[in-house]
């Protein structure tokens, strides 16, 4: 391209055009509130209940609604969140926070429900997807990284007998952030497994054994 004196002139004048385009836009577009509204037309037009996938996976609860507006709810709100949480965790049924690791860590692997085609969230039995987050056990080299790594959870912790009295506090932690990781962390990433029916008790008590059960993967 030849430049020439006007050159400067020109780009100075093409900026100008382009700021007022941007200028007029923000003034006449949509405010941010139609644009929600424009939004959640938008997702409810999109989806149908199909199976047991149900249109109702758009409504929030309200610990939902607190930790999706962009910003982390205050603390107080963030307390409040947890306290609430916290009421929605019951021990076992059976009294027995440990089942078999090994079947912990086949759960661990599963990353598969909650999908149209399950007949039931009963029947289907969901998996758990813990190592699409975390590092696990050292034989598996394939994991997320958006939790801490539980490798060694129960070893580091001091946990060499599960029943004894001395580590009660940190089985029931354990316990309880498995059902419903928003009791300890509001807005925590982790999903709320026993909360939200994702995973039954059962399920929760052979991965409470994967972590915590001395002769673990996960211990060694
Ligand atoms: C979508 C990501 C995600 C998945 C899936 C997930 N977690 Fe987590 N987990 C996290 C994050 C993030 C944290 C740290 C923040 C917090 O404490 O909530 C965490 C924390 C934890 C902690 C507490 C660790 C500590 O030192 O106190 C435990 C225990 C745990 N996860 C176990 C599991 C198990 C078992 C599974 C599978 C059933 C699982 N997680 C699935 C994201 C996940």
């Amino acid at each position: 391209m030849k430049f020439d004196k006007s050159f400067p002139a020109r780009l100075a004048g093409l900026g100008a055009v382009a700021l007022l385009v941007a200028g007029c836009a923000s003034l006449s577009g949509p405010s941010p509130a139609e644009l929600d509204a424009q939004f959640k037309a938008m997702m409810q037009s999109s989806f149908r209940d199909q199976g047991i996938a149900k249109v109702d996976r758009l409504q929030q609860d309200e610990g939902q609604a607190a930790c999706s507006t962009g910003t982390a709810p205050d603390e107080a709100t963030a307390r409040r969140i947890e306290a609430q949480s916290l009421t929605t965790v019951k021990a076992p049924s059976d009294g027995k926070y440990l089942g078999d690791w090994k079947e912990g860590e086949k759960l661990a692997q599963n990353g598969r429900g909650m999908t149209w085609t399950d007949k039931s969230a009963e029947s289907s039995a969901n998996g758990g997807n813990c190592y699409n987050c975390h590092q696990i056990s050292k034989q598996e080299i394939s994991f997320g990284t958006i939790g801490p790594s539980l490798y060694n959870y129960g070893k580091l912790r001091g946990v060499t007998d599960p029943a004894s009295p001395a580590v009660k506090a940190m089985v029931e932690y354990t316990w309880g952030k498995l059902n419903n990781a928003w009791a300890y962390n509001a807005c925590s990433n982790m999903p709320r497994f026993g909360h939200k029916g994702l995973l039954n008790e059962k399920q929760l008590q052979h991965l409470m054994a994967l972590l915590l059960d001395p002769k673990s993967a996960v211990n060694q």
